[in-house]
């Protein structure tokens, strides 16, 4: 059993390979950094995810359609969008350690640290002063507090300002002034910071001459807005409208760590819904709220998530947060919504001479939509998802079981029908009722070893139902089922089985 966070994390890791949900790529070879394969267990939970968003995405918003354009892109788009002047992170080595870190994550660090005292300070005077606290109060006045948020807001905008000026010395300087030291050697021996774009390149064309450079998409949202006109035209759309589409980006990240947190190539699922100019803000809190809603809808506890508002914004927003998740190592950035401006149309218009434009027929004008984009990895909500279910547990008999606990509607298996024994018929009852169910739903027929050792084989790839097939079922044709979680069983007649199942593996509906 695990005996903190950071255990918990590594035997979750372990599970995942053990287990057919996560593989490092290429094992064979000894992996590749930060690239990750998907098992058995695990696409089927990656596509249930992807499911669920897509269909939240366009069948609960009529104005929502979508699409699955292209990873390879004409190169101009990269510069249209600004990614080949300005996709970068800043970078720095430490020179002991030969360790290379985002400048940028080290700052954030240090003032995490700094805001971990202010609320240690806070909780610390809540459980002083009980029922009669008043938080607002004690952060505005207390000197303490007030000392490190001012830290805080020090080094926030002296390292907006550096990065808005794309000032790598002043960002070094920020971190000297902060005596950051490198985790790995202890020392302060760094290098200058510099810029690094975080964009693959690669070749198309056979003869090496004509061969153009292409660059593997970073973002699949330049894939919506090239395609804006095609969609507004075909699809008669009326703003506000958005489109929708998941698929892979690749970005050659400087660290990459917390297993596929930050991978090399991941998968996206985006939505840019364009708007009219001066409604952006107002729609920035609609998509806010909405995609919280759709978090939360997962059942996991509220406390688990949390808004974060983009200090240094990207090049193309005027408005950005992110939806945070409780993950193992921390809160983390899980979803980006950002107000993107009519940037990204406005710049592929003046490269590609195109007017990107939609006629207003209330209007009667035409103009160049605003668009806000709500964009999650499909990686990190399957981090999420697994790191909120893994569940290490000691059960009253003293044994212990690893389950699942994955929200019945993303499970990879739903149901595994189980004859209790190997004779006496039972098999060939329990094929029936597995035919009856299994094109509606992935299921697995599992006949060997004894009950026990079924039901946790089923716990750990987190099957919500077990079906047991015995002798009584041949008698009054009723069998047992048995629930992952609570472990509690039940006799329904086999009739009642896909009626039930159907109940309790529904999507949540999300009002
Ligand atoms: N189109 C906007 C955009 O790409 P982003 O904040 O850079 O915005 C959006 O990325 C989401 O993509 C993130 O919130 C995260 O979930 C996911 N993501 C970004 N980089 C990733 C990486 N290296 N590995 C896994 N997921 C990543």
């Amino acid at each position: 059993m695990a005996a903190n966070n950071e255990d918990l994390f590594k035997n979750l890791v372990s599970h995942c390979k053990e287990y057919g949900f996560v593989f490092p790529s290429s094992e064979i070879y000894d992996g590749l950094s930060a690239v990750y394969d998907y098992g058995q267990y695990g696409s089927e939970l990656k596509n249930n995810i992807r499911a669920y968003w897509w269909n939240s995405m366009t069948r609960l918003h009529e104005n929502i359609v979508g699409i699955d354009a292209a990873i390879f892109m004409h190169p101009t788009t990269w510069k249209a969008s600004g990614h080949v002047d300005a996709f970068n992170d800043p970078l720095i080595d430490n020179k002991d350690s030969k360790k290379r870190y985002r400048a940028d994550v080290l700052i954030e660090e240090h003032v995490a640290k700094i805001e971990g005292k202010i609320n240690k300070e806070v909780s610390k005077a809540k459980d002083r002063f009980g029922e009669a606290f008043n938080e607002e109060q004690f952060r505005s006045t207390n000197p303490r507090v007030l000392e490190n948020q001012a830290k805080v807001d020090t080094i926030n905008s002296r390292f907006k300002d550096a990065m808005d000026a794309s000032d790598m010395s002043a960002v070094k300087q920020i971190i000297v002034d902060l005596e950051i030291v490198c985790p790995v050697s202890g020392t302060r021996n760094w290098t200058d910071v510099r810029q690094f774009n975080l964009m693959f390149s690669t070749q198309m064309g056979s003869v090496s001459e004509d061969a153009s450079s292409l660059y593997l998409r970073p973002e699949t949202a330049q894939g919506i807005f090239v395609n804006f006109l095609n969609v507004y035209k075909t699809g008669r759309m009326k703003v506000p409208f958005g489109i929708a589409q998941t698929g892979k980006a690749f970005r050659n990240e400087i660290v990459a760590r917390q297993f596929i947190f930050r991978m090399r190539e991941f998968e996206q699922m985006e939505m840019q819904y364009f708007v009219k100019p001066g409604t952006e803000m107002q729609w920035y809190e609609f998509w806010k709220t909405t995609r919280m809603k759709w978090h939360r809808s997962m059942g996991f506890s509220s406390d688990s998530y949390r808004f974060h508002d983009h200090i240094k914004l990207a090049h193309y927003a005027n408005a950005a947060c992110d939806i945070e998740f409780m993950f193992p190592f921390g809160f983390k950035e899980l979803e980006g919504i950002h107000s993107r401006t009519d940037f990204d149309l406005k710049s592929h218009e003046a490269y590609s001479g195109k007017k990107l434009q939609y006629f207003d027929p209330e209007l009667n004008e035409s103009y160049v939509p605003y668009v806000v984009e709500t964009s999650v990895g499909l990686d990190r909500m399957f981090l999420a998802v697994l790191s909120h279910s893994y569940c290490e547990e000691k059960l009253e008999d003293g044994s212990e079981r690893v389950v699942l606990r994955i929200p019945s509607f993303l499970a990879p298996v739903k149901a595994a029908v189980l004859p209790l024994v190997k004779k006496d018929g039972l098999p060939e009852k329990a094929r029936e009722i597995m035919a009856a169910i299994k094109a509606d739903y992935l299921c697995q027929y599992d006949e060997k070893d004894s009950i026990g050792k079924r039901y946790r084989r089923q716990d750990a790839i987190g099957t919500p139902l077990c079906i047991t097939v015995d002798h009584q079922t041949l008698e009054d044709g009723t069998v047992t089922i048995r629930h992952r979680d609570s472990m509690q069983q039940e006799r329904v007649d086999a009739a009642k089985v896909s009626v039930i199942m159907y109940d309790l593996l529904r999507a949540p509906r999300i009002d």
